[in-house]
């Protein structure tokens, strides 16, 4: 295992009163991609996701089905973590915010922060809505002029205790913070929005509620339960148990923190880039290293919500899976997703294009090509030649194999540990494309016809292999099951490798080994239609 700093990572945790979609599916499967391959370069990993299963509309949902709100997250939890197996992620734990190892740390943590003084018995008063049992504030209560729009019954003047926590006195600190770390909230357009909103000032935030019972009771108040937002949050401290610094957990995990990434939805930017750090600060506790709030999957140009009803939800992503294949699918989702500021569109059109483009005229054809004719021409063994020194193509100046090669291997995993998964995925294939210049360019099977030139179409095929082999490796922590099936092919693996700068080294592939014919992705002939 190498020196290096172990890596943590994390998702969200996913409201239990939702069922499961392409928007969890996309968050979760970014976060592994990165996660393997930063194990694929050595690095030990913590990967974690997970359900917030607490709160007033868990409750709401759960009284309407007749349910309990514990028996109704315990359904709607499994769900999320069938589908974790669905999708082939390999997260290394899946917390559930109902656990009684979260809700003892986050009593713990709250009691921490009422002795500080960051958190304090605070009194709030305003205009109650009686019928729908909120708030509404002043601005919006003179523009219903005092009346309920729902029962039409006058609002009332109500007054609250509430427990808030001082976000107001991290003003200047998190202000200071967010100099010194401009990478801290990316993309960059999104650290502005932040900027921007901090410049109102902040205000301090009520941390419970006194209106619904399903969450974790206030120590020492139970007849306050704890926000559900602020519950949530603890979860990826919670996780590695560092509510309890003397516990097992703690010893086992704590060296995992801080996160390199807590990758979010763009929705819930501000109580993870503001929220979360200043009760992290109030905890004395070291700051995640970014906050990666990405956008949103949007299904064939209209946002995704339930009274529209088209949500790409889990059989409609099944149908994807059925044609095109799970790795088909984690390509997608990784190479045109809304990683950066702009939503996405979903569209069966836009997938198949890239299916095709992509994976089976290029990375499949490269592999498919390359193993067929060294089938054809050397019985499939893998012939002796010096391709380190071969230029990639017969333009003045070209690189050679290996310099290319090794810079593109560079590359990649700069750009995966850097969390630009697009980018680390076209840089891979970048070699790819290479492969099939040199077999246009060359037309080895044209040169074979030719016995005097069988030295020449050896070098060539040596190189296109190891150029698959290569790219394979770099492409495993998106498509880890295709990648798999082309690297055996070619007679090798990922399993226990050092590092990608090792594994993905020009030469590994050995002259005598054997190469199999493979074909990683077939032809589809039409979008799915659902
Ligand atoms: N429970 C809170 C998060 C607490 S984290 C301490 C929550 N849960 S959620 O179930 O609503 O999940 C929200 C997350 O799901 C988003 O932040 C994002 O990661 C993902 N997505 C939900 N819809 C999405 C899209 N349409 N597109 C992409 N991802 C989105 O908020």
């Amino acid at each position: 295992m190498s020196s290096r700093k172990p890596a943590y990572i994390t998702t969200p945790i996913y409201y239990v009163n939702d069922r499961p979609h392409i928007g969890h599916a996309y968050t979760t499967t970014l976060c592994d991609v990165w996660a393997r391959a930063m194990r694929l370069d050595g690095r030990e990993v913590f990967f974690l996701t997970g359900t917030d299963e607490h709160g007033a509309k868990v409750e709401k949902s759960a009284k309407e089905r007749g349910v309990t709100p514990q028996a109704l997250a315990d359904e709607n939890s499994a769900e999320f973590r069938q589908v974790l197996a669905l999708f082939g992620l390999t997260n290394d734990d899946f917390i559930r915010t109902t656990e009684a190892r979260h809700e003892s740390q986050v009593k713990l943590f709250v009691e921490r922060l009422m002795k500080s003084g960051d958190i304090y018995l605070g009194e709030f008063e305003g205009w109650y809505d009686e019928g729908q049992e909120e708030y509404v504030t002043d601005t919006r209560a003179k523009e219903l002029e005092y009346k309920s729009p729902i029962s039409g019954r006058p609002l009332v003047r109500a007054k609250e205790h509430n427990y808030y926590f001082k976000l107001s006195a991290y003003q200047g600190k998190l202000e200071a913070f967010f100099a010194a770390n401009p990478q801290f909230v990316r993309p960059s357009g999104r650290f502005n929005e932040v900027l921007g909103r901090m410049r109102d000032g902040l205000q301090d935030v009520p941390v419970t509620r006194t209106n619904f019972s399903w969450g974790i009771a206030m120590p020492g108040a139970p007849e306050h339960v704890i926000y559900v937002w602020i519950d949530a949050l603890f979860n990826y401290a919670t996780a590695l148990g560092l509510g309890d610094s003397s516990s097992a957990l703690a010893k086992e995990r704590a060296k995992f923190w801080p996160p390199e990434y807590h990758v979010i939805g763009k929705e819930i930017l501000w109580f993870h880039a503001v929220i979360w750090p200043a009760m992290l600060m109030a905890l004395d506790l070291p700051m995640p290293k970014c906050v990666y709030a990405h956008s949103f999957w949007i299904s064939n140009g209209q946002k995704m919500s339930k009274s529209l009803g088209n949500f790409i939800d889990l059989p409609t992503i099944q149908s994807y899976f059925d044609t095109y294949g799970l790795d088909a699918w984690r390509w997608y989702m990784t190479t045109q997703g809304p990683i950066g500021t702009q939503d996405a569109d979903f569209s069966p059109k836009h997938f198949h294009e890239i299916y095709t483009a992509n994976l089976v005229n290029t990375f499949a054809n490269c592999a498919s090509r390359t193993s067929s004719m060294m089938e054809k021409y050397f019985a499939g063994v893998m012939p002796a030649a010096d391709t380190a020194s071969m230029p990639i193509s017969a333009v003045a100046g070209a690189p050679t194999w290996s310099v290319f090669a090794n810079a593109a291997v560079a590359k990649t995993l700069k750009h995966y540990a850097d969390f630009e998964l697009a980018e680390a995925g076209d840089c891979a294939l970048s070699i790819v494309r290479a492969v099939d210049a040199i077999i246009n360019e060359t037309q080895p099977f044209k040169l074979a016809k030719d016995p005097s030139k069988i030295d020449e179409v050896a070098r060539i095929l040596a190189a296109c292999a190891e150029g698959v082999r290569v790219a394979a490796v770099l492409l495993s922590p998106i498509m880890p099951n295709k990648c798999a099936e082309v690297l055996a092919a070619y007679g090798c693996s990922i399993d226990g490798v050092g590092s990608i700068t090792d594994a993905a080294h020009w030469g590994g592939l050995k002259a005598g080994t054997r190469v199999c014919k493979c074909a990683p992705f077939m032809r589809v002939d039409a979008p799915v239609i659902v």
